[in-house]
């Protein structure tokens, strides 16, 4: 189905984990986008909701009800997820965990298990500061990593080109950032990423850029381990 190569083609799921220490940021919006991309892209996604707040498990049942290309998922408290992340990773080609934005042991040990994290946050000075404290933290565990600017000001705006220089600077950022619109949060209350509910919107492209990024960076992982 899909012309992108499977970044782990014959071997266990892809890990990434969506995290960050800050609520709000776009963690649980990023990973439905990216696990709608990645569905359609042709892999066997499973989606893992380790926050009790249980957002990506409610928009899960209005998939199931709303669309006929269901994704697999369960909710599972943040403590008991690297068990069932083991279990459950064969059967998959990408497992994406969603947790809540606070820096605590059992996230810390989700980030342990996972290949790759990706760490949205809004260009905000408040965002910035939560997102360097995670960034800061996926070094000390050396854990790859990439930022997501997320419900930035259009990217014709001055301020939306100052906060990613700024992130620049710091670390990884995926290319393109997420600008704010109303066809994520629409797309959301109908079970559905904005690839399905508005594919030729830019927050559409957005996405798939996004999610392209991400499959090059994953796919660059993948040979490099398999260099070491
Ligand atoms: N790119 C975006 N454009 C518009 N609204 C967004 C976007 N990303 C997130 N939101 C909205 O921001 C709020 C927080 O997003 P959410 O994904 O729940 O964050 P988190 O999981 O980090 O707490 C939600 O109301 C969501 O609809
Ligand atoms: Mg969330």
């Amino acid at each position: 189905m899909s012309a992108v190569a499977q970044p782990n083609a014959g071997a266990v799921a892809t890990i990434l984990a969506v995290t960050g220490f800050k609520g709000g940021t776009g963690k649980t919006t990023t990973l439905i986008n990216l696990a709608v991309a990645a569905q359609r892209a042709g892999q066997r996604v499973l989606v893992v909701d380790a926050d009790r707040q249980r957002s990506l498990s409610l928009w899960l049942d209005r998939r199931q009800k709303n669309c006929a290309t269901p994704i697999a998922g369960q909710s599972v408290e943040v403590r008991d997820a690297v068990t069932l992340i083991a279990s459950l990773r064969p059967a998959y080609d990408l497992v994406m965990i969603d947790m809540a934005g606070r820096d605590e042991a059992a996230v810390t040990e989700v980030i342990r298990v996972a290949d790759f994290c990706l760490v949205p946050t809004r260009p905000s000075t408040l965002d910035a500061d939560a997102a360097q404290r995670t960034v800061d933290s996926l070094e000390r565990l050396q854990k790859p990593y990439a930022v997501l600017i997320n419900q930035a000001p259009p990217a014709s705006s001055s301020r939306f080109r100052a906060w990613t220089e700024f992130y620049d600077v710091r670390s990884r950022i995926v290319e393109p950032s997420w600008v704010a619109r109303v066809a994520h949060q629409d797309a959301i209350a109908a079970g559905l990423g904005v690839m399905e509910s508005q594919p030729a919107s830019p927050a559409a492209l957005e996405v798939l850029g996004a999610w392209l990024w991400l499959r090059a960076r994953l796919d660059q992982l993948v040979r490099e381990s398999r260099h070491v």
